[in-house]
């Protein structure tokens, strides 16, 4: 796709800059648990720093309901971002109104603020026009580099770009547009889309998205067992979503119109209970009282080979129970192949990420994408709404 202008193409001059970002990050004892995303904004961050611009970042953490949250404040979100910036940053605990437009004012050349969590307002969510405006004071110029966060139309995504003198794109967004198009525009063949997680009924649509685009899909997970079962094949008593079973051999019928190959988990690592002391075993059969928690050796083995001869390879969503140490082996199995392919690699969502980091080999994939749903609506094909809203304003400033 054609990228929207980017901040580099930007005239900027010392401006005030609002600044969205995706920190929705955990939080774990007051603080922030893992970084990954506030980090990803720091060349952005950065980038306008050196250019003398006064910095006001907002964004959303968690889904507080348009009220405010103590327990959500973007106030470690702001702790964290100093540190990494090794600078004094400001705090404001609102988000919008007099006092935050003084303070934005009030920063020097360079100078950084955060302000409280954006969803404490029902006006983000809604996409109002007012809070939009409310928002717009905080800046002359709007950068989203929030691209986790660019498939909800939310005020301060949708509404206030199109409200700014000048808008961009940041880098993180950039690098993320470029990687996943490389998916979707002209892959590489052979395409292998690994697909995980808990449900069918979650991933739809980038299921059937893959079932055009891919030339092979591996499947895991939980999900597994309901294409399993679609296909016939008794699955004991794992976790099988039932009203889905018609859409899920729906899919495997047009796969095989369509010459992709689905290859399921022919092996399991089965228990009786999802707890990590509980007794476990390898079967090819999965047995009544006994539920299928991760792929088996075989079916890791299986899928790795495909990885290897990939062209190009997109994954979403773990194997297993991968954050319990017995049902961990066909995840790390598969993160593993990532990392040694010759073929261009992404992953996408926050589980099948957090397994690159926890099994060592994130920096071994070309590209591991800071957002969950909306990596996934990119890939499906969906326009986001994020990045609509900067191409529709054009506006850079410069000629
Ligand atoms: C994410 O974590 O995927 C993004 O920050 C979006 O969060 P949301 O699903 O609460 O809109």
């Amino acid at each position: 796709m054609a990228l929207p202008p980017t901040v580099d193409e930007l005239e900027l001059d010392g401006d005030a800059v609002l600044l969205r970002v995706d920190f929705n990050v955990p939080l774990a004892d007051g603080e922030v648990a893992d970084d990954t995303r506030i980090r990803a904004a720091l060349p952005t961050i950065a980038y306008l720093r050196e250019r003398q611009c006064r910095v006001v970042v907002c964004s959303h953490l968690g889904r507080p309901k348009g009220e405010p949250r103590p327990d959500l404040s973007l106030e470690p979100a702001a702790a964290r971002l100093a540190e990494l910036l090794d600078a004094e940053i400001v705090f404001a605990h609102a988000t919008v109104g007099e006092d935050v437009e003084q303070l934005a004012r009030d920063l020097p050349p360079g100078g950084v603020m955060v302000v409280e969590n954006l969803r404490f307002h029902p006006g983000e969510k809604s996409g109002d026009p007012a809070f939009g405006a409310a928002l717009a004071r905080l800046g002359r110029v709007y950068v989203n580099d929030a691209f986790g966060a660019m498939h909800r139309a939310h005020a301060s995504i949708s509404v206030v770009p199109g409200l700014m003198e000048r808008a961009a794109i940041g880098f993180l967004v950039k690098r993320e547009i470029e990687a996943l198009s490389r998916l979707v525009e002209q892959p590489r063949r052979p395409f292998v889309a690994i697909l995980g997680g808990a449900k069918v009924s979650d991933k739809i649509g980038v299921i059937e998205s893959l079932a055009r685009k891919s030339d092979v899909l591996l499947v895991g997970g939980a999900m597994a067992n309901t294409f399993l079962a679609a296909r016939g094949v008794a699955v004991g008593s794992s976790r099988v979503e039932k009203d889905k079973l018609l859409l899920a051999r729906r899919v495997l019928e047009r796969c095989e119109d369509r010459d992709v190959r689905v290859e399921l988990p022919t092996d399991h690592v089965v228990a009786r209970a999802v707890e990590a002391d509980a007794e476990t075993r390898t079967v090819e059969q999965v047995e009544d009282g006994w539920m299928s928690l991760d792929i088996g050796p075989a079916t890791a083995e299986r899928f790795a080979a495909e990885i290897a001869r990939a062209g190009t390879v997109f994954w979403n969503g773990p194997l297993g129970v991968f954050e319990l140490e017995p049902f961990s082996g066909g995840t790390r199995r598969v993160a593993e192949a990532l990392a040694e392919t010759e073929a261009f690699t992404v992953v996408g969502g926050g589980d099948s990420a957090a397994a690159m980091a926890r099994f060592g080999v994130a920096d071994r994939v070309d590209h591991v994408s800071t957002g969950g749903g909306a990596s996934l609506e990119f890939v499906e094909g969906k326009e986001l709404p994020g990045i609509k809203a900067i191409a529709a304003t054009s506006r850079t400033g410069r000629p």
